[in-house]
């Protein structure tokens, strides 16, 4: 890393951050380690579950099982498969996964723009005086039909507003839901500063669900922000950039 801030790769440590902080715990979906008895479970309770790499990235790696009748239905970056069985399943899954640590997590059915699921990324960053700041918000609009809405994965990137008005969200709702995503960013970033020194800059992935309740799927500690250059509106990415100056970090 040639610029000053923390990263930390593992998504359950991260996850067990979170959950440990009074105040966004309640924004955490539901997250176990990779395991049968966990898949079953989880299953049984959840329409959808999303099994992820722990030390993942860009979307890669990413399956999501969904019931469907008498069948589970698993889908993955390039492909789908349909099971009879939870032995089928769990085999095949397993293959996949080939002995890597993997995240088992509680599926949230994303809120749609015009029709395409999306999330949202919250941008936080440390200024020099130690103060968190949530520098942006943007969306990420997925493929209808992909697992994961990364822009790595064909995600499109949107602004806030119009994404939410596409999603049917008021006016005031979306003032609302940006002063909350906004706290939230603050929050994680004084939950993480409990764990270690040294983190500068977090981006929170937060999904939305058709109600407008918003859930954490993850938080990056290096986030990327270069797809935000070819934003035709340039002013997020340079805010974004004139905070990571402070620390180093060129773009
Ligand atoms: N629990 C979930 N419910 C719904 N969608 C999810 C869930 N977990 C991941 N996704 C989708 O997959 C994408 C990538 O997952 P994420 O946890 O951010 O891992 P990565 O580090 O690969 O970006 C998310 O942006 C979202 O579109
Ligand atoms: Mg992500």
């Amino acid at each position: 890393m040639k610029y000053r801030s923390r990263t930390i790769k593992s998504k359950w440590v991260k996850t067990k951050w979170l959950r440990g902080s009074g105040k966004v715990a309640s924004y955490v979906p539901d997250t176990r380690l990779f395991k049968r008895t966990n898949l079953v479970a989880m299953l049984n309770s959840y329409a959808a579950v999303y099994c992820k790499p722990t030390g993942g990235s860009g979307g890669t790696g990413i399956m999501r099982v969904k019931k469907k009748g008498n069948e589970y239905l698993l889908q993955y970056g390039s492909g789908q498969s349909t099971h009879a069985s939870m032995d089928s399943l769990y085999e095949r899954m397993k293959k996949r996964i080939k002995g890597r640590p993997y995240l088992l997590q509680k599926g949230i059915s994303l809120a749609k723009t015009k029709g395409n699921p999306f999330d949202i990324r919250v941008m936080v960053q440390k200024t020099d005086g130690g103060k968190w700041v949530s520098t942006a918000l943007f969306t990420k609009i997925g493929r209808p039909g992909k697992v994961a809405t990364n822009y790595n994965q064909g995600g499109n990137i949107g602004y806030f507003t119009p994404t939410m008005a596409g999603a049917g969200f008021g006016s005031d709702r979306i003032k609302s839901k940006e002063a909350e995503l906004k706290r939230l960013g603050r929050q994680v970033g004084r939950a993480f500063d409990l764990h270690g020194k040294g983190f500068r800059e977090l981006g929170l992935d937060v999904a939305l669900e058709d109600g407008g309740r918003a859930w954490i799927l993850e938080v990056n500690t290096s986030p990327q922000f270069y797809p935000l250059k070819q934003m035709k509106n340039k002013a997020l990415y340079r805010r974004i950039v004139s905070y990571a100056k402070q620390y180093g970090r060129k773009g």
